[in-house]
């Protein structure tokens, strides 16, 4: 395999493994999506004759049968490839011949690299919004479980209100739901097409259509001017990051809960054996890992979005290879990410709420704040001054009725 811009010196093989780096295996989930927008890019110098219908065929067909193959585990990009770029074009070549090698005309692996991110950037909003989804279902039916089981609310973790497991799974869920409405507004970010601004500044002497590649990959506006566009490669990476450390934080926060209310000492929750995981000394150990584990995985995201920001740093404009790293930060995270959503409803299906140990802790200072705002709507009083009646009259507050939420 040569490498697209082999000119005959020999490489020491250190720096390309360097340079090279992760690159094959990060590049491997970018095939489908180089693919789909290499064919965009063959039918645009098709239609502006740069390409014979025979050619635009060959390449196409050779594109897809290598996706396809490439998604049958047929083939893999090899070290030697460099990146999915290169692998496409020597594997289209050693396939269709002479066409192949007209491929690049008008573009770089500069916009290419951009467009397949971007392409995939879509793919797994998409995706991940969807498996945000399927936790806001569970939460739902845990809801409908245990919604009407009362329980304390917390200040400072210290008993403050009565509340119930509808409010206190509602408030998770809404949260929830407007992170994935975020995420799912980046794609508007992400939806711009770099294709035509080529290494970053165009390529006036072909006459290329960067509207036609524009409609055939469904972005929604075109990337102008060409020097925009290497400026903003990281910056729809960073807002994908920035979105799903938001949501990741609500999951550890509704995970750092169910850690506590599923001790000995609250009880509130009772975890399916099917959820936890055991200890290899202490026979009686049922350990909440699972919920563990989400806590911690969310730290992914706002370390991969950190990467990005710093990658990004004090670069001059234009191409540099720095970029190439922000890959590995951006999949780092959206994997950790899918794996939190993907286990995530099974954890909240396995949790189940201890009605008898949650009335328990439903003491009747809980009712205090009721208690003086009873003072105010019976005797017209300002509420600092039944405040201090409540504070001062233990007596005045009542035991928290069943299912008592406000
Ligand atoms: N693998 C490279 C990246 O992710 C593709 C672009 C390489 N361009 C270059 N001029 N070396 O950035």
């Amino acid at each position: 395999m040569t490498r697209l811009w082999e000119k005959g010196e020999p490489l020491d093989p250190k720096v390309l493994a360097y340079t090279t780096g992760d690159d094959p295996e990060l590049d491997a989930r970018l095939v489908p999506h180089d693919v789909r927008a290499s064919i965009a890019h063959a039918s645009m110098l098709r239609e502006r004759g740069y390409l014979s219908a025979a050619d635009l065929s060959a390449i196409a067909g050779g594109l897809e049968a290598l996706a396809a193959e490439h998604a049958r585990g047929e083939w893999s990009i090899t070290p030697e490839e460099e990146d999915v770029h290169t692998a496409l074009e020597g594997r289209l070549e050693a396939r269709i011949g002479e066409p192949a090698r007209r491929i690049h005309l008008g573009r770089s692996r500069n916009d290419q690299v951009l467009a397949a991110i971007r392409l995939y950037l879509l793919h797994e909003i998409e995706r991940l919004a969807a498996a945000g989804e399927r936790t806001l279902a569970a939460l739902d039916r845990l809801v409908v479980r245990d919604g009407a089981i009362a329980l304390p609310g917390y200040t400072h973790l210290q008993r403050a209100m009565p509340s119930t497991v509808e409010l206190w799974a509602g408030g998770v869920r809404a949260e929830i739901a407007e992170d994935l409405a975020s995420l799912r507004r980046v794609s508007v970010r992400v939806s711009r097409n770099p294709l035509g601004s080529a290494a970053g500044y165009g390529v006036p002497e072909v006459s290329i259509d960067r509207e036609s590649t524009r409609r055939a990959l469904g972005f929604q506006s075109t990337q102008e001017p060409v020097t925009a566009v290497q400026l903003s490669r990281g910056k729809p990476e960073a807002a994908v990051l920035f979105e799903l450390a938001l949501l990741l934080e609500d999951c550890a926060r509704l995970a750092a809960d169910v850690c506590l209310y599923a001790t000995a000492e609250f009880g509130f929750v009772r975890l399916a054996p099917r959820i936890t995981t055991g200890s290899s000394m202490m026979p009686q150990k049922r350990n909440p890992d699972l919920w563990e584990l989400v806590r911690a995985d969310a730290a992914a995201l706002p370390a991969a979005l950190q990467e990005v920001l710093a990658i990004r740093h004090g670069l001059p404009s234009g191409y540099h290879r720095d970029l190439q790293r922000l890959k590995g930060a951006l999949f780092r995270g959206i994997d950790r990410a899918e794996a939190v959503l993907e286990v995530l409803p099974v954890g909240i299906d396995g949790i189940a709420f201890d009605e008898a140990r949650c009335k328990a802790a439903l003491d009747p200072s809980l009712t205090a704040t009721a208690a003086a705002n009873r003072i105010v709507a019976a005797e017209g009083i300002p509420f600092r001054d039944a405040y201090r009646r409540a504070a001062a009259d233990p007596g005045s507050w009542e035991p928290v009725r069943d299912a008592a939420a406000p």
